[in-house]
């Protein structure tokens, strides 16, 4: 499927379901080479960023057998410390293999990872955090080799909450000589998830959903079976779906917990949200109302994978809104296109000032990105007329099927081709 064909037609009402989270399932998947064995992972969601994933495990000479969301990878073969270049650059997320191979293998060599053009994305701090429990890199043009023939445990502060570079120190760490204490740390849900997991492999990480984590190294780690926890990226793109079309709906299983900050604005957009035991219940039947600022923070700030649909949502309110995005460099790819839908948007810098319209009209529009791609399709419900949104094998990186769950909330989409 490469483009999706929408009739526009307005209010959702219905019921969906929320997949396993990707950001949770990428960190855990890297770390499965750390445990040496056959672990179970659960609930993985159906997107290409994890058959990409597995085909670098794989390449690694892992086995990883998916059964629908159920995974079996066994690490207790891996034969090779390079990783192959066009896997590589096809998602952000390999530089997430960085650590792992680094405290198994002692060395590795993988391209620069590529990924959604959103900015900007070095990996300084992924080799900042690596570099100062004792590992060496050789940066070439397309390429890094690192080796580490003892990773040794020691405080380090990260100049950015970095996620990735988090989890890179994380799974460097936790079979490290000694304890490292890692400051500055991210502190997103998916973070939490990791530590988890392998706490429950037998790592010995403390202080958990704080921005300062201890890490005891210990000699091995016992292979285990995970439950991935409900993507809460996805959930809140249908939270503010409902909120920028109008009507109701039930998004089942949706992590509450984890979802302050968008549940806020969705109730500033004008919607009532309530918590039930097994998910969250949102309405709007009232105005949409503008948001004068908000601003794209780590959590539990507003997230910036929200960031798009937020502004599809607002180029329809009754008045004058601003996004700024200040997480990455280059996120608002969508503005030209929801421009040609009849949006009045205007990009300064990092950031975008909005002026609401009464309605968007159905267009051909590109995707540019992951996130971006799903707000196109919402911007496309939400039109008067056809929509088609083309590049949609970027939406697949991180929804598993965008047509179903809007389907599942009454909306018109048909992936085709
Ligand atoms: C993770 O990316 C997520 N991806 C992203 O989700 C998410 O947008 C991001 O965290 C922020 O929350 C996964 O978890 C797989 P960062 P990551 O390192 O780890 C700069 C999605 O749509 N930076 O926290 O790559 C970087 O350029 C994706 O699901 C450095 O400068 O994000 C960016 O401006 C998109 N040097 C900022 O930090 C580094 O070494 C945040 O990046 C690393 C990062």
């Amino acid at each position: 499927m490469n483009s999706i064909h929408i009739k526009g037609n307005g209010l959702l009402e219905g019921e969906v379901y929320v997949q396993g989270s990707k950001n949770a399932v990428l960190p855990i998947l890297a770390a499965t080479i750390l445990i040496n064995g056959v672990c179970i992972i659960k609930n993985c969601p159906e997107i290409s960023d994890v058959d990409c994933m597995l085909g670098l495990l794989r390449s690694l000479g892992c086995k990883a057998d998916r059964d629908k969301e159920q995974l079996v990878i066994d690490t207790s073969a891996i034969s090779e410390s390079r990783l192959p270049g066009e896997l590589v650059t096809c998602m952000r997320s390999s530089v997430m293999l960085l650590g792992p191979l680094l405290a198994v293998c002692k060395e590795t060599t993988m391209n620069y990872p590529g990924g959604c053009v959103i900015g900007e994305r070095p990996i300084d701090i992924h080799l900042q955090v690596l570099g100062k429990m004792g590992a060496s890199f050789i940066l070439e043009k397309d390429s890094v080799k690192g080796r580490a023939p003892n990773l040794r445990g020691t405080c380090i502060t990260l100049r950015f909450p970095s996620v990735g570079a988090t989890e890179n120190g994380i799974m460097a760490a936790v079979l490290a000589e000694g304890t490292t204490v890692l400051r500055n740390c991210a502190k997103e849900p998916e973070i939490r998830q990791l530590c988890d997991f392998l706490n429950k492999a037998g790592a010995k990480i403390y202080g958990v959903g704080e921005s300062e984590l201890i890490i005891e190294g210990v000699k091995k780690l016992n292979p285990i079976t995970y439950n991935i926890e409900p993507d809460r990226i996805v959930a809140g793109t249908y939270l503010l779906s409902v909120a920028a079309t109008g009507g109701n709906a039930y998004i089942r299983n949706a992590p509450f917990e984890e979802m302050t900050a968008v549940i806020d604005v969705t109730r500033r957009l004008g919607c009532e949200v309530t918590r039930t035991t097994g998910g969250i219940l949102v309405k709007r039947e009232g105005r949409l109302m503008p948001v004068p600022y908000i601003e794209t923070m780590v959590h539990p700030g507003f997230p910036t994978d929200l960031q798009s649909v937020l502004i599809v949502a607002l180029a329809v309110a009754e008045g004058e809104s601003i996004v700024e995005e200040s997480i990455f460099s280059d996120r608002f790819k969508i503005v030209g296109e929801l421009n040609r839908m009849g949006a009045n948007i205007t990009v300064n810098g990092n950031r975008v000032y909005i002026r609401g319209v009464k309605q968007l009209y159905g267009s051909d529009v590109a995707a540019a990105d992951l996130r971006g791609g799903a707000a196109l399709v919402l911007a496309g419900i939400m039109a008067r007329g056809d929509t088609i949104v083309r590049n949609c094998h970027y939406i697949k990186r991180g929804y598993e099927d965008i047509c179903r769950d809007y389907r599942m909330l009454g909306a018109c989409a048909v992936g085709i081709g």
